[in-house]
């Protein structure tokens, strides 16, 4: 098995998120951070139903940024065998580490039996994190190592030491846990003692994750769960300088939008009205810099159908 040694350059980690952490936005927030206040990122799930994923399309998924903050490629299937052989590209793409969905909750992969559906039955976690880590161990000399991101379980969070024991018996040289269920969905309330059940029950380092708000519950979910690591999700959408707790004026919001949406318009499907809607989905849940006004106001914003009159509000913003 391999002695892949995890390639993070901090504890902090910026989680997957399927329709937004795609290369473009990636390589955005990558940029706004040293190694010292960002240590990885992952791509959205690259997901694996019919055929491998071949060499080029994981490429592709995994983007060219130059950041020295390393990026994982994520996979999500049910079918070891090609899963391994989409692993074996990852390598070849040039992957950081190769990481396993045990998480997403979508109808479509509970109905491919990917994804939080694997919860059910730690055997066959610990089946799948084995076909993955032996054809990355084999493919990569023992270079590039094997995650896995589970929830805290399927219905309940009774089995969380034993998924989490399965992910290491099964070679995972890290478990991220985000710590609801998938019956919980993206509730309110988390529970972090699920994330110290899954770090006391492995000797693998336990990635903490679910409802980390701000910069300074990092540090705290690592104290009151003996998580090594700490990721966080969607609070990073809402402020992408929450790793390093930068506070940033008005101006540099609007900046990092326009670029965004630029970056996206620019690409080669990409469209200003398609690039609005990305940029919608961020401010609907945005908090740094003062950015978007209280009241009235604000609706007038989440609810703009105009992309030039969007742009000309966030490029009036600069100054
Ligand atoms: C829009 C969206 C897309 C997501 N896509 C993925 C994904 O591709 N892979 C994955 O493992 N988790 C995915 N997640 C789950 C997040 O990585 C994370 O576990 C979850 O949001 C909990 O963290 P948070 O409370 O900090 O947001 C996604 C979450 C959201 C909101």
């Amino acid at each position: 098995m391999s002695s892949a040694s995890l390639p993070f350059t901090s504890p902090w980690l910026l989680a997957p998120m399927e329709g937004v952490t795609d290369p473009v936005y990636r390589g955005l927030v990558l940029g706004l951070h040293t190694p010292e206040n960002l240590g990885g990122a992952f791509t959205e799930f690259l997901r694996i139903s019919q055929r491998p994923a071949k060499v080029d399309e994981v490429t592709r998924h995994l983007g060219t940024d130059s950041s020295p903050i390393p990026v994982g490629l994520q996979l999500m299937g049910s079918d070891r065998v090609r899963m391994a052989e989409s692993a074996r590209s990852a390598v070849h793409a040039g992957a950081a580490l190769v990481d396993i969905n045990f998480g997403c909750p979508a109808k479509g992969a509970l109905k491919g039996s990917a994804g939080s559906s694997m919860l059910k039955d730690p055997d066959s976690v610990q089946a799948m994190v084995e076909a993955i880590a032996t054809a990355v161990a084999d493919e990569s000399g023992g270079r590039v190592p094997v995650t896995a991101k589970m929830r805290a379980g399927y219905n309940d969070a009774n089995s969380v030491a034993a998924l989490a024991k399965a992910v290491e018996q099964g070679g995972a040289k890290l478990l991220t846990v985000h710590c609801r269920t998938r019956a919980e969905g993206y509730c309110q309330e988390v529970d972090w003692t699920r994330l110290q059940t899954a770090a006391q029950a492995v000797s693998i380092p336990v990635c903490a994750n679910g409802g980390i708000e701000q910069h300074g519950d990092l540090e705290r979910a690592r104290i009151e769960t003996g998580c090594a690591y700490a990721m966080i999700g969607r609070a990073a959408l809402g402020n992408p300088w929450i790793f390093s707790g930068e506070s940033v004026s008005t101006g540099r919001c609007a900046r990092f939008l326009i670029d965004y949406w630029e970056a996206i318009a620019a690409s080669p499907k990409g469209t200003q009205r398609g690039a609005h809607g990305k940029i919608k989905q961020l401010l609907r849940i945005w908090t740094a810099g003062e950015l978007i006004p209280d009241g009235a106001a604000r609706s007038t914003w989440l609810r703009e159908n105009d992309p030039a009159t969007q742009l000309r509000r966030l490029y009036g913003l600069l100054a």
